[in-house]
């Protein structure tokens, strides 16, 4: 299998054999998150397994398929399931659907995920908007020969999370009477869970969120001067905060039962954005 930029070339090329639908929006549903597709009118659905070279999630309540069509008249493309780096795969590979959708120019990038509160302030199920993190205890998706037609070899990473689609996820928020809070997320490689020592190091580093995914996405739509936003939703306490034991179904249901409360707030910010990027 080639790699690099022919093989986001060739995914590139099999999505626009099916369709020529051009999505504004891009948003990534993490674990818990996924029955925000319904909220969609759906004008063409495609399958990760389908795309040539595409990674393909193996973990349970992970689906994988792209989703195109409107919310409120936005044209927006949904990533139904992400997959993970602890799943094995590289880090080019993990970043693939994104540059993608960068391809596919989308003009903003919303991503959301399930995540450990480490911020002691933090509730389980609170919502987090994201407004800067640490990706250094993973590799970098941008390690490799550079992908000169998507970006530069160097790429600024000063402001990753958009500071007025900021604002807008803030606006959206106080306008729909959802409480959020604001804070750095860190990505962990996984897949097991951290020891409360290593939850105490993110903290003094400054971290206020831990999980799994999401940096390394940041990073390449940056990389392609895609504009990123991103929330949390605080699915657990993390290690060594409460006396329970983490395990993957509690995180999904707290995430699940967040559900509509979540689903609302996405609407709102579609809709937002819609309006801002006009
Ligand atoms: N740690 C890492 N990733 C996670 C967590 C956590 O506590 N919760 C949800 N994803």
């Amino acid at each position: 299998m080639s790699t690099g930029y022919e093989r986001v070339i060739k995914a590139y090329e099999y999505v626009r054999s099916q369709t020529d639908f051009q999505p504004k929006i891009g948003v990534v549903l993490g674990s818990g998150l996924g029955n925000y597709a319904k909220q969609m009118e759906v004008v063409q659905e495609i399958s990760y397994d389908e795309i040539p070279g595409f990674p393909v999630s193996t973990v349970e309540g992970h689906d994988g398929r792209f989703l195109f069509g409107y919310v409120s008249g936005t044209p927006v493309v949904l990533m139904k399931g992400r997959v993970h780096y602890y799943e094995g795969y590289s880090m080019e590979e993990v970043v693939l659907p994104i540059r993608l959708m960068a391809l596919l120019q989308i003009q903003v990038l919303l991503l959301t995920n399930a995540a450990g509160g480490i911020n002691p302030n933090f509730r389980v199920g609170d919502f987090m908007i994201i407004k800067d993190h640490i990706s250094s205890f993973v590799p970098s998706p941008l390690i490799g020969r550079n992908l000169d037609e998507l970006g530069d070899r160097f790429p600024d990473m000063s402001h990753v999370y958009d500071p007025s689609l900021r604002e807008v996820l803030k606006a959206t928020a106080k306008e729909a009477g959802i409480e959020v809070q604001e804070g750095v997320y860190v990505q962990a490689s996984g897949p097991n869970y951290e020891t409360p020592v290593e939850i105490r190091m993110f903290a003094a580093l400054g971290a206020d969120a831990v999980g799994m995914s999401t940096t390394c996405e940041a990073m390449v739509a940056r990389h392609a001067k895609v504009r990123v936003c991103g929330i949390s939703c605080i699915s657990n306490a993390a290690a060594g905060l409460s006396d329970e034991e983490l395990c993957h179904s509690d995180v999904q249901e707290m995430a699940n039962k967040r559900g509509k409360i979540f689903e609302q707030y996405i609407s709102g910010i579609i809709q937002h954005l819609n309006t801002s990027l006009d």
